[in-house]
């Protein structure tokens, strides 16, 4: 299959700030292999909560998450490299933490699916909206990385 070079979208959600562990989670991204394009904290406002999570305005658990997500900081970024959104998805693991393998940041650190600890894009179309809908263009470095396992 061939590898394509792609840019992602990651969100650090409000339970891993408060349990001190963006220092753990950058580190996974980060030593897979994957490269920081962006990065800023932020408290999601209820609009762009609701504009995230649109796709999930009919299930039954929406209204805890849009709770959730907007009840304290988040950390959001861009990460590329090959496959960036598959590979990202692979470091977070399965959406439900007791799916997910223990070597997975959901695998080793959430409990419960309403607070798995992270969210990455699950397509390159998702992966373009929710790029331009947390960061200007020129917030998104482009740049080399010169001791990487992946270049
Ligand atoms: N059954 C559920 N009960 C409670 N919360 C849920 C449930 N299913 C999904 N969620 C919440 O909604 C988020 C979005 O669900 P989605 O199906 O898009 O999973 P995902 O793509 O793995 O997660 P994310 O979009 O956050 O990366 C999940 O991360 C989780 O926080
Ligand atoms: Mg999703």
């Amino acid at each position: 299959m061939t590898t394509l070079f792609q840019s992602t979208f990651v969100l650090i959600k409000p339970n891993a700030i408060q349990r001190e562990l963006v220092g753990e989670i950058i580190s996974r991204f980060e030593n897979k292999g994957l490269r920081i394009d962006a990065i800023k904290m932020l408290h999601m406002s209820r609009d762009l909560a609701e504009r995230h999570y649109g796709e999930h305005r009919d299930k039954p658990f929406y209204n805890d998450l849009i709770e959730f997500i907007t009840s304290g900081p988040v950390i959001a970024m861009v990460l590329s490299g090959p496959d960036a959104i598959d590979t990202a998805r692979y470091v977070v693991g399965d959406t439900d933490p007791l799916k997910a393998h223990p070597g997975t940041i959901r695998g080793q650190y959430a409990i419960t699916t309403a607070k798995n600890i992270v969210h990455a894009s699950d397509c390159v179309e998702s992966a373009r909206k929710e790029i331009a809908r947390f960061f200007a263009p020129e917030e998104v470095l482009n740049y080399s990385m010169h001791c990487r396992a992946s270049i």
